[in-house]
C-alpha cells in the first residue's frame, strides 16, 4: 500500500490522472473500475483534457462502475449513470456500449446482482479500480457492517450516507434509501486500486482505514491487504495521520 501526499484537490486530481492515464497508455484496452462522487471529478476533467488534446485514447477501454441508486433511471439527473455520462463519458472517446453500471431500474435484486457480477467476470478482471472513501470508511456503498461482502448486492444506505449525499438533491427525502453496489470481494480482485481522498471530513476515515485494524466496521481497511493499492490524499485528509504518525506519509 502506498499513500501519495498531494497539496490540495487540484494536485490530488492531477496526480491521480497521471496514474490512471499511465494505465491506459500502457494497456489501451484496460478495464477500468470507476467511481462517482466529488472526489474523482477533478481527475476526470484532466483525463477529458488529455483525451481532447489527442494525448490519451479511450477507444478500446471498457468500464464498470461501482454502484447505482436503486429505482433511478439512467436519465434521472441524480443517477450515477447520468453522473458518469456528464462528468466523463461524453468528454472522452470511450465507446458507450463498453461502459457498465448496475441497472437501478431492475426491481429483481437477485437477478440484477447476478447479471452485474457476470458483466464484471466477462471482462476478465478489472485492471485499475478507482475509489473514493466515505467519512465512515465505506467503499462503493459497502457500509460499516459485521462482514465483508463478496459480490454485487443491494444495500440500505445508512443515515450518515444519506445525509452526505443529500447535497446533490433538492430535498433529503429525495435521496434514494437503497443502492446496488459492487462487493468488497470484487473490488479486492482488481489488479490495481487507485483511491482519491480529499478534505478534512475524510481525515478520520484515512486514519482508521490505513493505520487501524482491518475490520468490516471500516470497510476500506481491507485495502491494507491489497498488493497494489495507491491512495492519493491531500494535506487536509492527512491531518490526523500526520498528527498521530508524523513522517509516516512522506
Ligand atoms: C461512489 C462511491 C462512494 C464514494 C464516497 C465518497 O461511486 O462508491 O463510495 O466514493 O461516498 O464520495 P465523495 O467523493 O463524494 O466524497
Amino acid at each position: 500500500m502506498r499513500i501519495i501526499r498531494a497539496k490540495d484537490y487540484e494536485d490530488m486530481s492531477k496526480k491521480a490522472a497521471i496514474i490512471l492515464g499511465a494505465q491506459v497508455a500502457m494497456k489501451p484496452d484496460s478495464v477500468l473500475g470507476l467511481a462517482t462522487g466529488s472526489s474523482p471529478v477533478g481527475m476526470y476533467q484532466q483525463l477529458i483534457a488529455w483525451n481532447q488534446a489527442g494525448d490519451l485514447d479511450f477507444s478500446q477501454v471498457k468500464s464498470v462502475n461501482l454502484d447505482e441508486y436503486f429505482g433511478l433511471t439512467a436519465q434521472n439527473d441524480q443517477s450515477y449513470a447520468y453522473f458518469m455520462y456528464h462528468n466523463l463519458f461524453k468528454g472522452i472517446n470511450i465507446d458507450l456500449k463498453n461502459t457498465h453500471l448496475p441497472d437501478g431500474t431492475n426491481p429483481d435484486i437477485a437477478a440484477e446482482c447476478a447479471r452485474y457480477d457476470a458483466v464484471i467476470d466477462s471482462m476478465g478482471g478489472v485492471d485499475l479500480q478507482v475509489l473514493g472513501i466515505g467519512g465512515n470508511g465505506h467503499i462503493a456503498f459497502n457500509e460499516p457492517a459485521d462482514c465483508f461482502k463478496m459480490g454485487t448486492h443491494c444495500v440500505t444506505l445508512t443515515q450518515k450516507t444519506i445525509e452526505a449525499n443529500a447535497r446533490f438533491f433538492d430535498r433529503i427525502e429525495d435521496v434514494p434509501t437503497k443502492a446496488y453496489t459492487m462487493g468488497v470481494g470484487s473490488i479486492m480482485k482488481a489488479k490495481k486500486i487507485l483511491m482519491v481522498v480529499n478534505g478534512e471530513a475524510k481525515a478520520q476515515a484515512m486514519l482508521d482505514s490505513f493505520f487501524g485494524d482491518i475490520t468490516p466496521q471500516v470497510q476500506a481497511s481491507i485495502l491494507q491487504m491489497h498488493n497494489d493499492c495507491v491512495v492519493v490524499a491531500d494535506e487536509a485528509a492527512l491531518k490526523l495521520v500526520d498528527e498521530k504518525f508524523p513522517g509516516a506519509v512522506k
